[in-house]
């Protein structure tokens, strides 16, 4: 049996994370209690949110302590258990398992993987998964785009800007996506169908909304905060509303992020801001599945993955998703698929 493999927390990041922040132990694996499931970690989840959880600050979950295992989703399979509900060979969801090469759990907090016909064990740490419910119910539940309005979703060519977009397209909006770089900006128009692209890496953010949105913006979907933000709240319209899903660009700065610089703009244009998590909506998964797997299967909503190999690099990896060197749902591949 090779041993256990975990990524713990020393120390807290101070801006960008470094060497040292977290390190990769390893120990035996110990038997296991009644009631247990030994679980092998096949694809691990990394996720903006890690930095925050890194971070001792105000936030939507305790932060990760210094000495435990960092925090993060995966999927695996079961390697032994001593739990009526799973056997050997089931790929399970260990929920929050962590950085980890293998989870000891109680089989009661498992959950079975759903294996659809055709569909990559992948789609489940992705569009099928909690980037496509974060989509969903910040599009569908909070947005609210109606046929004809104007969407704009930032961070458009990432995990969840991709999939929100493709949403408010199949709702009939015009869709306007802000990603970094020709080739992503090319993705969002030449195969998402998006109405337009904005590289907020050499363009004027301000300036390509006012050409790409002259009727103004209905919803923003928002993921970045800061001047993008900024931008595109200063061309909302009256009841127009705002999905705020995540503020990136803030992650790895210490100091206090910064709302919209004018923030009468909410009152006068009667605009929506409503902040959400996804887990508040877990247990409506099944509504946003309704219409996510027939988009999957029929092949409406496309994504990507971008898998890194092996456990030993989730530090590195995790820089990825701040300067934006990886092309689509960044996850790691800890193990081989059975
Ligand atoms: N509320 C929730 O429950 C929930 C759940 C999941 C994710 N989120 C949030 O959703 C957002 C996207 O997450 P994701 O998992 O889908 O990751 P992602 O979009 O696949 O990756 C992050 C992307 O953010 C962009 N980015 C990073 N730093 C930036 C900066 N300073 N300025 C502008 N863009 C920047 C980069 O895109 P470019 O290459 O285009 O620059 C990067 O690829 C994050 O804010 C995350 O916290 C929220």
């Amino acid at each position: 049996m090779a041993n256990l493999k975990r990524w713990v927390l020393r120390r807290r990041p101070t801006g960008e994370i470094q060497p040292g922040d977290l390190e990769l132990v390893e120990e035996q694996v110990r038997d296991l209690a009644d009631g247990e499931v030994l679980v092998r970690t096949l694809y691990l989840s990394l996720d903006p949110t890690n930095r925050i959880w890194m971070s001792d600050q105000d936030q939507y979950m305790p932060p990760v302590q210094i000495g435990d295992t960092m925090r993060g989703g995966s999927i695996g399979v079961v390697e032994r258990s001593r739990s009526d509900r799973f056997k050997q060979g089931d790929v399970v969801n260990t929920g929050l398992g962590g950085w980890t090469s293998h989870v000891i759990a109680n089989g009661g907090m498992l959950m079975p993987t759903p294996q659809l016909p055709g569909v990559p064990l992948t789609a489940y740490m992705s569009v099928l998964g909690a980037t496509g419910l974060t989509a969903w119910f910040g599009m569908c539940d909070i947005g609210k785009p109606q046929a004809g309005e104007t969407v704009v979703v930032s961070a458009a060519a990432g995990a969840v800007g991709s999939i929100a977009g493709q949403i408010a397209k199949l709702k009939g909006a015009r869709v306007i996506g802000i990603a970094g770089g020709k080739a992503k900006c090319d993705w969002l128009t030449g195969e998402l169908g998006f109405d337009g692209a904005i590289d907020y890496k050499s363009e004027d953010v301000g300036a390509a909304l006012d050409r790409l949105c002259p009727n103004g913006i209905d919803v923003n979907f928002e993921n970045v905060g800061g001047d993008i933000m900024d931008a595109v709240f200063n061309r909302m319209n009256n009841y127009s509303r705002m999905p705020l899903c995540g503020m990136i660009s803030t992650y790895n700065d210490d100091s206090r992020p910064s709302g919209p610089t004018d923030f009468s703009r909410t009152l006068m244009h009667r605009i929506t801001i409503r902040g959400f998590i996804v887990t508040d909506f877990l247990p409506r998964a099944g509504e946003a599945m309704a219409e996510l797997i027939p988009w999957v299967m029929e092949g409406k909503l496309k994504w990507k993955v971008h898998v890194d190999q092996g456990l030993e690099g989730a530090m590195e990896s995790l820089q990825r998703l701040f300067t934006g060197a990886h092309d689509g749902k960044l996850l790691i591949q800890v193990s081989p698929e059975p």
